[in-house]
């Protein structure tokens, strides 16, 4: 058990009520993406989110990592009520405490999967020198040691989610945020880059969300919440795993989601 795991007692998330409303400039009609949602989420565990496209998955997500505030409710991530922060201490929130990893893994172009790795660090006044040797640190535990002077182009779907999932783990963040992380991968791929999520994450005590419409996936994880049209759907699946009574069964219609719209 790691430091921070032993550390933290009790739930690293906490979402109480937590709507979210967006409304287009101009109109009227209020799109109510989350409708009141209620979560908590141990120190240390792993929570898959399964649901429809459009149900609000990347919403929860996004207010989880202080990208989105919600409309109503209260968010507290590791004892911090993002509600409560100002932009600055926003800033501190997104680069320290959380982590991301995306579908299309969003790494810049023109950097090398190192200057990618450097990047996410800038935000908190690492030395260059530090930056350096812990963005090569964690390329090599990922299995990227040897590319990392090379830029994503050249890098393989399944190399770059890993130089992302580096990235994301460069701040030792108390949680991680995975949106769709093997939707883009083959499925041999896509399971190492779930491995690996855990693995480093177990290494670190480190929280994880993640949203996925893969059944193999969600199994790996502790608990499995679906979501439909912005609320948490709790009904208990027919009959029980076997052997794994925490891990709610997906229904079918959670796994035929189209893929997401936007991540
Ligand atoms: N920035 C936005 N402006 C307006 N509507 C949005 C915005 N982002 C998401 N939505 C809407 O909110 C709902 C939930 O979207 P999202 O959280 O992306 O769902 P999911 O990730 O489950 O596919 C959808 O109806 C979507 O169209
Ligand atoms: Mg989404």
């Amino acid at each position: 058990m790691s430091e921070r795991r032993a550390s933290l007692s009790g739930d690293a998330i906490v979402l109480e009520g937590v709507e979210k409303e967006y409304r287009a400039r101009g109109g009227t009609q209020a799109v109510r993406a989350l409708r009141g949602i209620d979560l908590r989420v141990p120190s240390g565990g792993r929570v898959a989110i399964m649901g429809r496209s459009g149900s609000g998955k990347t919403t929860l997500l996004q207010i989880l990592g202080a990208l989105d505030v919600p409309t109503r409710g209260r968010a507290l991530v590791v004892g911090e009520d993002l509600g409560a922060m100002n932009e600055r201490q926003l800033q501190t929130y997104r680069a320290r405490t959380v982590g991301f990893v995306f579908q299309n893994f969003q790494l810049i172009p023109i950097l090398s999967a190192r200057e990618n790795v450097e990047l996410a660090m800038e935000a908190l006044d690492v030395p260059t020198g530090e930056r350096r040797a812990r963005a090569l640190r964690l390329l090599d535990s990922v299995g990227m040691g040897a590319r990392s002077f090379h830029r994503p182009g050249k890098l393989s779907s399944g190399e770059q989610q890993r130089v992302a999932i580096a990235r994301a783990l460069a701040n030792d963040p108390a949680v991680l945020l995975a949106d769709e992380p093997t939707g883009s991968l083959d499925s041999e791929t896509g399971e190492e880059v779930i491995s690996l999520i855990f693995r480093l994450a177990e290494e670190r005590g480190s929280t994880v969300v993640l949203v996925t419409h893969s059944d193999e996936v969600a199994r790996r994880c502790d608990v499995v919440h679906r979501i439909r049209d912005g609320r948490i759907v709790s009904d208990p699946p027919p009959s029980p795993a076997p052997g794994g009574p925490t891990v709610r069964e997906p229904s079918r219609e959670a796994s035929l989601g189209t893929p997401a719209r936007r991540n």
